[in-house]
Order: C-alpha cells, then structure tokens, then sequence
C-alpha cells in the first residue's frame, strides 16, 4: 500500500529496456549521441511542431534552469503560494537566477485564477529601478493539490502574464497526468495555449530521472546550453537520458502511464466517497486527498500504508476537524488495483 509519492515506483520496463538496451558500445557523450537527436524528435512529434529541447536528470533542475531563462539576472515570477517551486526546492530557482525571486499567489487548489493574477499584478511594487522587474508567471500542470488547468484558463491566463510583459513557464511534473485528464493534446495546454518554456516531467510517469525543458519562445533558448552546463546539468553519458525520453514517448508510453495512474486514482476517490469519506480537492489527476479520521489513519498506519500528510490551503471542501487528517495520497503507473482494494478494505 505504497500512496507516498510518484517517486516511489521504480521505472516502467519500456523505459528500463531501453537504458539496458542504451548500454552496450561505445557512443559519443554529452548529447551528441544520435539518440539524443531521436528524442528531440519525439518530443517535436508530441508538441506537433520542433522545439529547442533539452533534457535533464531532477524536476527541481529543470525549473530552476527554465526560470533562469526568463529572470535572469534579477527577475521576478509570480506562481501560486503552495508551488513546487516556491516551498519545495530549496532555493534553486532564486539560486540559478542569480538571485531572481519567486512571489506567491494564493488560490484554490493549487491554481491561479485570472482575478488574482490580475489582481496580484497590480500589487507587485513596479518602480524601477527599486523594485526588482517582473518576468516571470509559472504555473503547475497538474497542479500540487492534483488539479487541471484546463486549455482556456491557460489562454486566459498567458494572454494576461504576456499583455504585462512576462514569460510563462510550466512545471509539467505531472503534464503527461494532466494531458491525460483533459483528453487534450500536448500542444493544446502548452504553446497554443501561450506557455513559452515547460519543464516536462518523465520521472514521475515511469523513468529512472530524466525532464526534458522545452522551449516554445526559440529567444529564451540562446544561451541554455551554457547554462545547463554551468549548472552541472549537462550528463556526460547523456546517452542514458536521451534513452529514457526515446522510450518514454515512443508508442505513447508516457500517455499509457498517466491514464493508469488517472484511473487508480479515479476508482480510489469514488471508493472513498462512496464510504462517506470527503476529499479535500476534486480528483483529475493521479493525487487523492482524503480526510481522514484518526482512527482511519492509525489503522491504515498499523497495516503498512505509506501516504503523508498535507497542510490543507485553498481546500474544497470543509477544513479537517482537531481529531481528522488531511492526507495525500499519490497513484503512478505502476499502483495496481489490489493496492487500492487493500487500502480501501481498511477504511
Ligand atoms: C510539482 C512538482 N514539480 C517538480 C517536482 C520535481 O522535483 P524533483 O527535483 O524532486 O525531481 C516535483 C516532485 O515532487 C513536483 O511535485
């Protein structure tokens, strides 16, 4: 009964063939293997046009050298109060900006709205020189409490970020999740949508450690060669990246994963309303979280559950009681249906 994260699954076998598969010879190193070129191109084929893509090893590198391309030096950007990038990793992004800043907006759910994003605009402290010049909007895709932005809050949104001069960036950690909720394509909630640099997750949906940051705006790329390097992101076997992303697209691996780990999700959250336990947000990815009561949570402890607790902002539903928990619990592709019985046998 392992819900503790995405990251607790191990690699999806078409993934770890492939990197098997990648280790035999010789191959020449830092991305000028022609794998690397293949994967490029599979990632042009799901975005349905070329891109300047460029793949690295943590979600954390992959925003922090996106956003850099959009602050630096010293640039704001604006993402929702609960974002990875804001509480989550350690400073990388202020770090790899060459001390840019990150500002929260609050939100339901993990999502922004075009109110407060508006509204928050005209907050932020604009008299330049003094105040540090705004360049940036990242939003989370699917968002960190599990939720869709969907392709017109996403227009709406970068129409808005774009008519105040910012760039947008996506931290697509769960892209593949989301795409598969909304039945969309990739392109229809990244560049149509107005998202000029997404940091596209793989790990999470089945590789070992490999994101890819695709540009959309071709300007924001110029120097990121030179800043991945810089940053200590460029693999020097790179071939086993270029492996990961190659499988990982191939025959829509990434999108196979992300409906399974959507559907685990689905039949745990309906199961848990059915018993009359309420969730704190709508389920339409791969995350569920339940309100549970502390005899639930001891119980579930005592059998070997593993999920974590969840501080509870912008809930959808009635905040935990004294006595109650609210919980997260994460589905990835390899959460089967007896994992989600057992939990369910417990309730
Ligand atoms: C929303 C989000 N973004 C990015 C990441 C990537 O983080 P890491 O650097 O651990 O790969 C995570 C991982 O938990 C995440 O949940």
């Amino acid at each position: 009964m392992f819900f503790g994260s995405d990251n607790g699954a191990g690699a999806c076998p078409e993934v770890l063939n492939a990197v098997i598969a990648a280790n035999s010879g010789f191959s020449l190193a830092y991305g000028n293997e022609e794998m690397a070129r293949l994967a490029e191109q599979e990632i042009n084929r799901v975005f349905e046009r070329n891109v300047s893509s460029f793949l690295v090893s943590t979600g954390t590198a992959a925003n922090a050298l996106a956003l850099s391309a959009i602050t630096a030096p010293f640039g704001v950007t604006l993402t929702h109060e609960q974002s990875h990038v804001l509480e989550d990793e350690c400073g990388a992004i202020e770090f790899y900006g060459n001390s840019s800043r990150l500002i929260g907006i609050e939100g339901l759910g993990g999502k922004i709205s075009p109110q407060e994003l508006t509204a928050k605009l005209k907050k932020v402290p604009r008299r330049l020189p003094h105040a540090m010049p705004l360049k940036g909007l990242s939003l989370t895709q699917a968002s960190e409490s599990g939720l869709c932005y969907s392709a017109q809050e996403l227009s709406e949104l970068c129409k808005i970020a774009h008519d105040a001069g910012l760039k947008v960036h996506m931290d697509g950690a769960r892209f593949g999740q989301a795409v598969a909720s909304l039945n969309v394509s990739a392109a229809e909630i990244s560049w149509k949508a107005g998202v000029d640099v997404l940091s596209f997750g793989a790990t999470k949906g089945g590789a070992i450690a490999c994101e890819a940051v695709i540009f959309f705006d071709e300007t924001l790329a110029q120097d990121f060669a030179f800043k991945r390097k810089r940053g200590g992101h460029l693999f020097s076997k790179h071939r086993f990246l270029s492996a990961q992303m190659l499988a990982f697209l191939k025959d829509d691996v990434w999108l196979k994963n992300a409906h399974h780990a959507n559907a685990m999700a689905q039949k745990m959250a309906l199961s848990l309303t059915k018993k009359g336990v309420r969730l704190g947000y709508n389920v339409q990815a791969n995350e569920v979280f339940p309100v549970l009561t502390e005899a639930q949570d001891k119980r579930l402890k005592e059998k070997g559950a593993v999920y974590y607790p969840w501080s509870g902002r912008g809930l959808q539903c009635a905040p935990p009681a004294q006595d109650e928990h609210l919980v997260r619990l994460v589905m990835s592709y390899a959460t089967t249906d007896e994992m989600v019985q057992a939990f369910l046998n417990e309730i």
